[in-house]
């Protein structure tokens, strides 16, 4: 029996989107029959009725590419979305509209490619008797139910390699150098390339820092002849006692919080504290573009087609997942609220404190 699916990326982009529409819609097409169309800028295209067909033709070529076909947005929850009218601007549920789009055009299962926020609200069209089923995206790597998202491999090699361009600076100059990364309130990019990329200090939401001990590691560094330090610092970490610095509030995103700062702040505070120079350096979104990682590419290939697996067998309202290194699956109601912070007494943060690098306590 044919079947037809609509697709949407939703939420922050992540490298692997493309290699993910790919895979399903080669899938799909060849191996099942399916007919596929894609929604533009996720959940707003569903409220629009704006789409593109997703065909061989469509999709050729972009396995490797970052970013998404399809667009994506951040600020459109459809149970709770901005609208105007009689010059009145105000919120409202506008999901059904989208229910009615999905139904005029005859679409059997809705497939959502997106992390916490695009996935809750994929759940409730999923309760208003759409079938969805789930891909888990974000670079941030803080999705409970899943092993790996895909984009996060892709963000710590970019970290990684830059981390590598700062030592060089940070020696000539007998610098220390603060590196600020992504990753919200899970300190997993910043764990991940500190090791990766031979960081001294390793500053992550999930373990409070202080000062003091950022300054013992330094000094520490300077008894052993290094004149230089390098520091990455995930944006949503803190100090012990303190708040997380936010650099804006995007008044209408479901998630309206971002953060940033803490790299400048950070250096401000040391520079008064230390006789060496002191300079910060934000990678913002440069660790959500550019081409995708092999890793990630493959990642997403085999979601994409774990998802299409899933629409053929009709076992829908579930998210595909990673999970010991084979593919699976989740319900959809089970993963709610569910993130992944790093375990300060994990495995990783112990391989980096073996290595003698440290978390600033
Ligand atoms: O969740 C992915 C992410 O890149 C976070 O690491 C970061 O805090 C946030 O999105 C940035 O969001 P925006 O693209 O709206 O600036």
């Amino acid at each position: 029996m044919s079947k037809k699916i609509a697709v949407m990326t939703g939420g922050g982009d992540a490298p692997g989107l493309n290699a993910v529409i790919y895979a399903l819609t080669k899938t799909c097409i060849a191996k099942y029959g399916y007919e596929l169309i894609g929604y533009k800028f996720g959940y707003r295209g569903m409220y629009l009725n704006d789409y593109i067909p997703l065909t061989m033709q469509s999709t050729s070529g972009i396995l490797h590419r970052g970013g998404t076909i399809l667009y994506s947005s951040n600020k459109d929850n459809l149970f709770d979305y901005w609208v105007e009218e009689n010059g009145e601007r105000f919120k409202k549920d506008v999901s059904d509209v989208a229910v009615e789009n999905l139904r005029r055009e005859g679409v059997d299962v809705l497939c959502v490619l997106g992390g916490d926020g695009t996935l809750a609200s994929a759940y409730d069209f999923a309760k208003k008797g759409i079938n969805v089923v789930g891909v888990p995206k974000t670079i941030d790597n803080d999705l409970g139910s899943t092993d790996t998202t895909f984009g996060f491999d892709t963000a710590v090699n970019i970290v990684t390699e830059n981390l590598g361009r700062l030592h060089t600076t940070a020696e000539s100059h007998h610098r220390v150098m603060i590196v600020e990364v992504m990753g919200r309130s899970a300190g997993w990019i910043a764990l991940h390339s500190g090791i990766a990329g031979s960081a001294d200090v390793i500053l992550i939401p999930e373990i409070p820092f202080t000062l003091a001990g950022i300054i013992k590691k330094i000094e520490e560094r300077q008894k052993h002849g290094k004149t230089f330090t390098v520091i990455v610092v995930c944006e949503g970490a803190s100090l012990k006692g303190g708040d997380k610095v936010v650099s804006k509030i995007v008044e209408d995103s479901p998630d309206p919080v971002r953060f940033g700062g803490i790299g400048e702040m950070l250096a401000a505070l040391l520079e008064h504290n230390i006789s060496q120079e002191v300079r910060s350096v934000a990678l913002g979104h440069i660790q959500r573009g550019g081409e995708t990682s092999a890793a990630d590419r493959v990642l997403s290939c085999r979601y994409g087609v774990a998802a299409a697996k899933l629409i053929h067998e009709g076992n829908y309202n579930n998210m595909v997942c990673l999970r010991n290194g084979k593919m699976d699956y989740v319900s959809l109601e089970s993963i709610a609220g569910k993130t992944k912070p790093v375990n300060p007494e994990g495995e990783m943060v112990e391989v980096a404190r073996s290595l003698g690098i440290s978390f600033g306590e």
